[in-house]
């Protein structure tokens, strides 16, 4: 069975509409048993995720996507845990795809899980000593001090060390993801989840590939040395979800997206790839099982 894994294709993206086209259209002259996309596809006109699963038309084996953070982003305050949970499942359906976060899919002795993934902080990088106050707001005390709503993270000032006050990024999910529970609240719930979906196929399943489009290892964070970037990965995800994949030793591959830098890494018989699509390159691997 040969599987071709992409993700972070960004098709609402002016940049990425064009490298998108050319990607779909080899992967589809190329051919494969099951296609499978790792999360922010399109953010938050969900019609053009019409439009970018019609790039693979051609495909003539099974598709599958996971969601990524950019489509739980919505317009006007709308709830993201409703796009995640009944709108996006809406929009795969009518599109002949089937969205793994939902459920996991049987390929012969094969089985698919996934989920968006999240993050709970726990990548946050301890050598700016920004307090988590600024992380749970998404936003860093360089900028904090431009928004009203924003202002009152820095009544207590002398908790920020100097490098942190430099900091100006803001993680836009601050903005445009709105759930009706925190962060770790939804990592837990989405863990749980992957946890139930690799319970029912494990026993009768030979092989499990999971898709996951947030980070589960710290190993996969991309590493800098400058500040903003550091600030962000915060929101790369949590090896909470690659303790749940590693307790399930069918699950041999793992992919993910989220990060745009291509990496790997191993944990015992795991291996796990961040497909590593940038805004204007996109790149797929090919898993034969
Ligand atoms: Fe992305
Ligand atoms: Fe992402």
């Amino acid at each position: 069975m040969r599987i071709i894994i992409t993700a972070d294709l960004h098709y609402d993206v002016a940049r990425s509409k064009g490298p998108t086209e050319a990607i779909a259209e080899e992967i589809c002259r190329k051919g494969g048993d099951v296609l499978l996309i790792a999360g922010d596809c399109v953010s938050t006109d969900l019609a053009m995720l019409d439009r970018m699963v019609g790039l693979f038309e051609g495909f003539r084996g099974a598709k599958l996507l996971v969601a990524g953070n950019h489509e739980l982003w919505t317009c006007g305050g709308a709830d993201s845990l409703h796009r995640y949970e009944v709108e996006l499942k809406e929009a795969c359906e009518r599109n002949g795809v089937h969205y793994l976060d939902d459920a996991p899919f049987r390929a012969g002795d094969v089985a698919f899980v996934g989920s968006v993934g999240w993050y709970d902080y726990s990548f946050r990088p301890s050598r700016l000593s920004i307090p988590l106050r600024f992380y749970k707001s998404k936003i860093a005390p360089g900028a904090a001090g431009q928004f009203n709503h924003h202002r009152h993270l820095l009544e207590q000032f002398d908790d920020i060390s100097a490098a942190g006050r430099d900091v100006t990024t803001r993680w836009m999910d601050g903005v445009r993801v709105k759930l009706p529970m925190d962060d770790i609240a939804f990592t837990h719930r989405l863990v749980d989840k992957l946890r139930g979906h690799l319970d029912e196929v494990h026993d009768s399943a030979q092989h499990v590939v999971a898709a996951i489009h947030h980070l589960p290892f710290h190993e996969l964070v991309p590493r800098s040395l400058i500040p903003n970037w550091e600030f962000a990965n915060a929101f790369m995800g949590s090896e909470l979800f690659g303790e749940a994949l590693l307790d399930y030793p069918k699950v041999r591959h793992a992919y993910c997206g989220h990060c745009h830098q291509l990496k790997r890494c191993r944990r015992r018989e795991l291996e796990c790839i961040s497909v590593g699509s940038t805004y204007r390159e996109k790149r797929y691997e090919v898993l034969d099982v």
